[in-house]
């Protein structure tokens, strides 16, 4: 799962597929990192904390990390969050096996439709909710395919 920051949208994904493995008993791996260097090391932004435990989703055991080509190896997909992700994504990738485990999260739940989970950081707490709406979604059906 991977967005600009790796503080608001993609832990949000990350805390809520671990949720899915855990009640559904998958057998998946799941991680997020940042495109950005912007915030390693930091926790979720504290507005994405809070929207995430109201909806029962822990982010607090969470670090912000920067994406790396390496993760090419380590995972089958790459899910990102915007456009913008997805170029800098692509930027790092090798060969054509590289670019093809990377799509929009938001096609998992709206197949072909190219839609972006909006950023967040710099509104207020609505799209806090708005985006846990639209990743919780996709994460839903990310689970039920693979379960
Ligand atoms: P995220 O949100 O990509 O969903 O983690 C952002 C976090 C930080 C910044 C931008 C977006 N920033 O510019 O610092």
């Amino acid at each position: 799962m991977v967005c600009l920051g790796n503080i608001c949208r993609s832990p949000l994904a990350e805390g809520i597929m671990l949720k899915l493995i855990e009640d559904k008993a998958l057998d998946l791996v799941v991680d997020s990192a940042g495109t950005s260097n912007y915030h390693v090391g930091e926790a979720p932004d504290k507005r994405s904390t809070a929207n995430a435990a109201r909806h029962g989703v822990d982010l607090s055991p969470l670090r912000a990390r920067q994406f790396k080509t390496a993760d090419f190896d380590a995972f089958d997909k790459i899910y990102v969050m915007d456009h913008s992700n997805r170029q800098n994504v692509l930027k790092l990738a090798r060969h054509e096996a590289d670019k093809a485990k990377v799509d929009l999260l938001l096609n998992s739940a709206f197949p072909g439709e190219d839609r972006e989970v909006p950023d967040p950081y710099f509104g207020g707490e609505q799209g806090f909710e708005e985006v846990f709406n639209l990743v919780n979604k996709a994460c839903r059906a990310i689970a039920a395919s693979l379960a």
